[in-house]
């Protein structure tokens, strides 16, 4: 076969989150808000946090290993790992090393790719340039975030949307089907809208970053809404239309689990029923870079996804970024 006819398909695809559940109740006693207004607002009932020691690499392994049993290989055939995060453990090491190394993935090559909650679909899309290229069979890529490690408890405005957890899935050759477009997209001028200001090379960590609570994530919400509904239905439709397909082929929608009524206005400018989306959130909140691939994965589980299944995934986030891939499931 020649390497213009290589196709990228997932192979396996699994998901892990901390035990630790923080429901909206238990935010009415930290906060002024309350479980009502964080329902009808943005359709999340609880969300996990990770315990104190743990770390986002943590939670990346745990979904790596059970990616990889999914699609029965082995760790020491993996080629390349890519963790999608914006909660790595530290600023370097990447976190994919980390992951490596725990998983005894020895002959990967392993690096960190930072998109905020579009950062799986841009790994994704990645790692299928990588597989088509001929350069790699076997692409490990996890999205992996502890959100509540950058969380302002203290902020209402944030501290109800974010959650922890990991999703990672497997990309290899495959003979039909498969990934067959991404569309990644940025507007860097929305840069102002979601960000962390301390801790980079803009605004080192002192003490005084810290007594203004600059190494926590800020958000323009109202903002970011408008930008969500506005890219998600856009992208979703770039991404079908490059796989040569039509809204109406479109069998199943997994969008970045961020907000109901954003994902509502997706689904209804797609044309697509209830039953034809997943939604997660509210188990889980905004997990991010993770928000993906744990939808994903529970939708796979529960059977509503089936072979030749053409699904789309859609993310929006900090960047501002987008990104969208139209898959034939395997
Ligand atoms: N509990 C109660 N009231 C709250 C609240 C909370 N947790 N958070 C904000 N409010 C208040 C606001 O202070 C505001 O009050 P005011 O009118 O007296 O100033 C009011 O609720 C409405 O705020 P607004 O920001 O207009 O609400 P909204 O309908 O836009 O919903 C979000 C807020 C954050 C839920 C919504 O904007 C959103 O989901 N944005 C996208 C965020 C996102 O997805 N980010 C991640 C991108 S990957």
């Amino acid at each position: 076969m020649g390497n213009q006819l290589r196709r990228a398909g997932i192979t396996g695809v699994a998901s892990y989150v901390p035990e630790k559940i923080l429901t909206n109740q238990d935010l009415e006693k930290m906060v002024d808000t309350d479980d009502e207004w964080i329902k009808s607002r943005t359709g999340i009932e609880e969300r996990r946090i990770a315990a104190e020691d743990t770390a986002t690499s943590d939670l990346a392994y745990r979904a790596a290993e059970a990616a990889l049993e999914e699609a029965d290989l082995a760790a020491e055939e993996l080629d390349l790992i890519i963790v999608a995060t914006v909660t790595p453990d530290m600023v370097f090491p990447a976190t994919a090393c980390l992951v490596q190394d725990r998983l005894g993935a020895e002959k990967a090559a392993a690096f960190d790719l930072q998109a905020g909650c579009s950062g799986f679909v841009y790994a994704l899309a990645t790692a299928t340039q990588f597989v088509k290229a001929g350069a790699y069979d076997n692409v490990l890529v996890i999205g992996a975030e502890t959100l509540s490690k950058i969380t302002n408890w203290e902020d209402r405005n944030t501290c109800i949307l974010f959650g922890d957890g990991a999703g990672a899935a497997v990309v290899q050759v495959v003979e039909s089907g498969g990934i067959l477009a991404n569309v990644l997209g940025a507007d860097g001028s929305g840069g102002e809208l979601l960000k962390v200001p301390a801790g980079g090379s803009r605004q080192p960590t002192t003490i005084e970053t810290v007594q203004n609570e600059l190494h926590y994530m800020q958000m323009e919400g109202n903002q970011v809404f408008k930008f969500a509904v506005r890219i998600m239905g856009k992208s979703a439709l770039k991404s079908i239309e490059k796989a040569g397909l039509q809204r109406e082929d479109i069998d199943f929608f997994i969008p970045h689990q961020a907000n109901t009524r954003i994902i509502n206005a997706a689904a209804k400018r797609l044309k697509l029923s209830e039953e034809q989306v997943f939604v997660n959130l509210d188990k889980y909140g905004n997990t991010s870079a993770a928000s993906i691939p744990i939808a994903l994965a529970e939708a796979v589980e529960a059977g509503r996804i089936n072979k030749g299944d053409n699904i789309v995934l859609v993310g929006f986030g900090a960047g501002l970024t987008w990104a969208a891939s139209t898959i034939e499931w395997i």
